[in-house]
């Protein structure tokens, strides 16, 4: 140590926990029946007698007085916080409302759990505000939407949109509890429905072979029937199971190189842009496709699986468009995501169905021949009306 440099009163004190996450993933029917505890329970047995409940607006037509009849016949006196879903209403201004409602409404810290009920927005917006509210509180998450129930809402990741950019505000923060009930899915519109199947063939692509063919087989079957039938809660449980199998081993995401980043590097941008009018599993689905066009042009996808990848998600009627598909515009995205990764692409590719790679190099040229392949593929095989 150099001379002039103060070399007592040194001292490093050294902090060093670990904080267990603990939550189920319940599957459970009728959670609205009188008799049906499932939404009451509480992680020490002893919940308080209020709950503050967020609930997107839709689940409030159909199901509002199933819910207020529920509360009321157990004698929990529970205040109804409702707001539209979709993207735009991720935002500051509904993550501030719902914080009034709850100043308006006090519940214990502990064991008067904030419940949403509703799509991806209403978890990730409620499980930030949980986060947030005293430095964080319990909160149970009923996702209602396809997207929710295989993605959204099993995790721990929270959040809102801030100045057009996805999720920059949120946290890290397990929900108590999650209850899985598909019947909700029979009241979900057609075009949301298909936003969930999106993520479900995220991990099919290039996790899991066999719920590829399964798709393949019965896709269009299960969408027919709203995911209600026996076939359909099969590929729920599996598509829960291989989302968890990832989630849970990198819960903090310690690691950034995450295989269920596939379909998220370009997709942001293009959610983002509202003219576009793209739902987040669209976005993803779009994303997706351009990411094995870059993969089969750099010989890691065959051509027969690449061509079967784009077959299925024709056969199973996925929205797709190729507005907005400019690659400076999708450049932009892949940096931003490459900040995200901590400066370092760790863009997901897949080499065959059912395995993957990361790849750290793609540039524009990469991406603007992707899109030009894309939109010739477009053009000769889709057409907006699903013929
Ligand atoms: N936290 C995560 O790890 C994670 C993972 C995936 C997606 N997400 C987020 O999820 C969001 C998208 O979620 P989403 O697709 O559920 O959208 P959403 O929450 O906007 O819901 C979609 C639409 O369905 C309606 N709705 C919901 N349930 C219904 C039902 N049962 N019957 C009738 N209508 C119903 C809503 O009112 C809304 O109009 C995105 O913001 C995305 O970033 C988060």
């Amino acid at each position: 140590m150099g001379p002039g440099i103060l070399t007592g009163f040194q001292k490093t004190w050294q902090v060093r926990t670990e904080r267990p996450v603990s939550y189920d993933i319940v599957c459970r029917h009728d959670l609205f029946h009188p008799d049906n505890d499932a939404l009451l329970v509480t992680q020490d047995n002893r919940g308080g007698s209020r709950r503050f409940v967020v609930v997107d607006s839709q689940i409030l037509v159909h199901y509002g007085a199933a819910i207020e009849n529920y509360f009321k016949a157990n004698n929990i006196d529970a205040c109804l916080h409702s707001f539209d879903a979709g993207e735009s209403n991720k935002s500051v201004e509904q993550y501030l409302a719902v914080l009034e409602g709850l100043d308006a409404f006090p519940i214990n810290r502990r064991n008067e759990p904030i419940i949403a009920i509703g799509g991806g927005v209403v978890t990730d917006l409620v499980g930030f505000v949980a986060s947030s509210w005293r430095r964080g509180v319990p909160h149970i998450n009923v996702p209602t939407t396809l997207m929710g129930y295989v993605d959204a809402a099993i995790g721990v990741k929270t959040g809102i949109n801030f100045k057009h950019h996805k999720n920059r505000l949120g946290s890290f923060s397990a929900p108590e509890r999650v209850l899985l009930d598909h019947t909700f899915f029979q009241t979900l519109p057609h075009r949301h429905l298909l936003n969930g199947v999106g993520e479900i063939l995220k991990l099919a692509i290039v996790k899991e072979p066999e719920l590829f063919s399964t798709l393949e087989r019965h896709g269009n079957d299960c969408i027919n029937a709203q995911f209600q039938d026996s076939t359909s809660w099969e590929i729920l449980s599996v598509s829960v199971e291989s989302m968890l199998a990832e989630l849970i081993p990198n819960l903090f995401e310690t690691e950034l190189a995450r295989v269920v980043d596939f379909g998220h590097t370009f997709s942001t941008a293009l959610e983002m842009q509202d003219d576009l009018d793209l739902l987040h599993g669209e976005a993803v689905v779009i994303d997706m496709l351009l990411s094995c066009i870059i993969a089969w042009q750099r010989s890691l996808l065959s051509r027969p699986d690449l061509d079967r990848i784009f077959s299925l998600v024709l056969s199973l009627k996925l929205r797709l468009s190729s507005q907005g598909l400019h690659p400076d515009l999708l450049m932009q995205s892949l940096i931003e995501r490459q900040h995200h990764r901590n400066g370092v692409q760790r863009v997901p590719l897949p080499m065959g169905i059912g395995s993957y790679c990361f790849v750290a190099n793609i540039g524009l040229n990469d991406v603007t021949q992707a899109v030009i392949f894309f939109k010739e593929w477009l053009q000769d095989n889709y057409h907006e009306d699903g013929s």
